[in-house]
C-alpha cells in the first residue's frame, strides 16, 4: 500500500476507509492532500476486493475548507497554470460507492468533499457551510453546482452568499446528509452501511450509482433512458443469475462480481 503523509488508508472487510488527518489544521484540504484522497480512491476503485469506501475526519472537523494558507499567495494565472482543485474532479469518476462520514466542521472544499461522495452519514455536531464569500471568493470545487442541487435554489443562495454555517438538523431536513447519528458513531455507522453496500453485486451497485447520479446531469427522458439501458445490462451478468436464483431458492446470494 502506498505511504501517505496526509490521510491513513485502511481496510475493512469489503470497505475501504480513507481517514483526513492533518489535525492541527482541521483537516484543510492542500495539494497534497487532494493528490493523496485521490490516489487512494483510485487505487480502491480498482480493487476488485473492495466494494464501498468511507471518507472520514475527525470529531471536530471533517473539513474545514480548501488550505487558506496555501492559497493565498496564488495569483490568476497560479490557479489558472495549475487547473487548481481540478484533481478533485476524479472522484466523481470513481464507479465505487462512496460514503462521507461527516462530524464537526464541513466547510467550504470540506462540505464539497463531502457532496462529491455519493451520500453523507453525520454525526449530531457536523457543521456544513460554503464561507468562501468571506475570503472573497466562490466555491471551487462544485460546491454552488451540488448544494444548489441538494437543497434547493433559495437554501443554496442563502448559504452561498451569506457563507452562514447550517447545523445537523437542517441539513437532514433539507436531505443534504441521509442519516444523523451520535458523533462518537458517525464512523462505525457509516462503515456499517459501506458493509451493507459493499455485501451488493459490484458491478449493480455501480449501475445502480450511475443511474442515479444521471437524475443530476441530465434531463429526466435522458435519465429515465440511461436508467433502461443500465437495468438492461445487469441481466448479462453472473449476479443477475445468482441474486434471482437465490431469491427463488429462499437463500444468500453468493455475488462473485461478474
Ligand atoms: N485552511 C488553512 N488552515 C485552516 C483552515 C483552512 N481552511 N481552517 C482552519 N485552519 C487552521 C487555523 O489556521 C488554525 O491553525 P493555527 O493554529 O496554526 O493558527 C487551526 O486550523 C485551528 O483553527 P482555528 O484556531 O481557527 O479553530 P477554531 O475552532 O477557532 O475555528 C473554524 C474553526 C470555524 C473552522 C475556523 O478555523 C475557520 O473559519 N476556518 C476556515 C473555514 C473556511 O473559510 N473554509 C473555506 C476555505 S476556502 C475553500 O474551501 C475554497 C473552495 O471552494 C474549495
Amino acid at each position: 500500500m502506498t505511504e501517505h503523509q496526509t490521510i491513513v488508508v485502511e481496510t475493512s472487510g469489503r470497505v475501504g476507509i480513507i481517514t483526513l488527518n492533518r489535525p492541527k489544521a482541521l483537516n484543510a484540504l492542500n495539494t497534497e492532500l487532494m493528490n493523496e484522497v485521490v490516489g487512494a480512491v483510485r487505487e480502491f476503485d480498482v480493487d476488485q476486493g473492495i466494494g464501498a469506501i468511507v471518507i472520514t475526519g475527525s470529531e471536530k472537523a471533517f473539513a474545514a475548507g480548501a488550505d487558506i494558507k496555501e492559497m493565498s499567495s496564488k495569483s490568476y494565472a497560479d490557479v489558472v497554470n495549475e487547473q487548481f482543485f481540478g484533481a478533485w474532479d476524479e472522484l466523481s469518476r470513481a464507479r465505487t460507492p462512496i460514503i462521507a462520514a461527516v462530524t464537526g466542521y464541513a466547510l467550504g472544499g470540506g462540505c464539497e468533499l463531502a457532496m462529491l461522495c455519493d451520500t453523507i452519514i453525520a454525526g449530531d455536531n457536523a457543521v456544513f457551510g460554503q464561507p468562501e464569500i468571506n475570503l472573497g471568493v466562490i466555491p471551487g470545487i462544485g460546491g454552488s453546482q451540488r448544494l444548489t442541487r441538494a437543497v434547493g435554489k433559495a437554501k443554496a443562495m442563502d448559504m452561498v452568499l451569506t457563507g452562514r454555517q447550517m447545523k445537523v438538523d437542517e441539513a437532514e431536513r433539507l436531505g443534504l446528509v441521509s442519516r444523523v447519528v451520535p458523533k462518537e458513531d458517525c464512523r462505525a455507522a457509516a462503515i456499517e452501511v459501506a458493509e451493507v453496500i459493499a455485501s451488493k453485486s459490484l458491478i449493480a451497485s455501480a449501475a445502480a450509482k450511475d443511474a442515479v447520479n444521471r437524475a443530476f446531469e441530465s434531463s429526466l427522458v435522458e435519465g429515465v433512458r440511461a436508467e433502461r439501458a443500465l437495468f438492461y445490462s445487469t441481466f448479462a451478468t453472473d449476479d443477475q443469475t445468482e441474486g434471482m436464483a437465490a431469491f427463488v431458492e429462499k437463500r444468500d446470494p453468493n455475488f462473485t462480481h461478474r
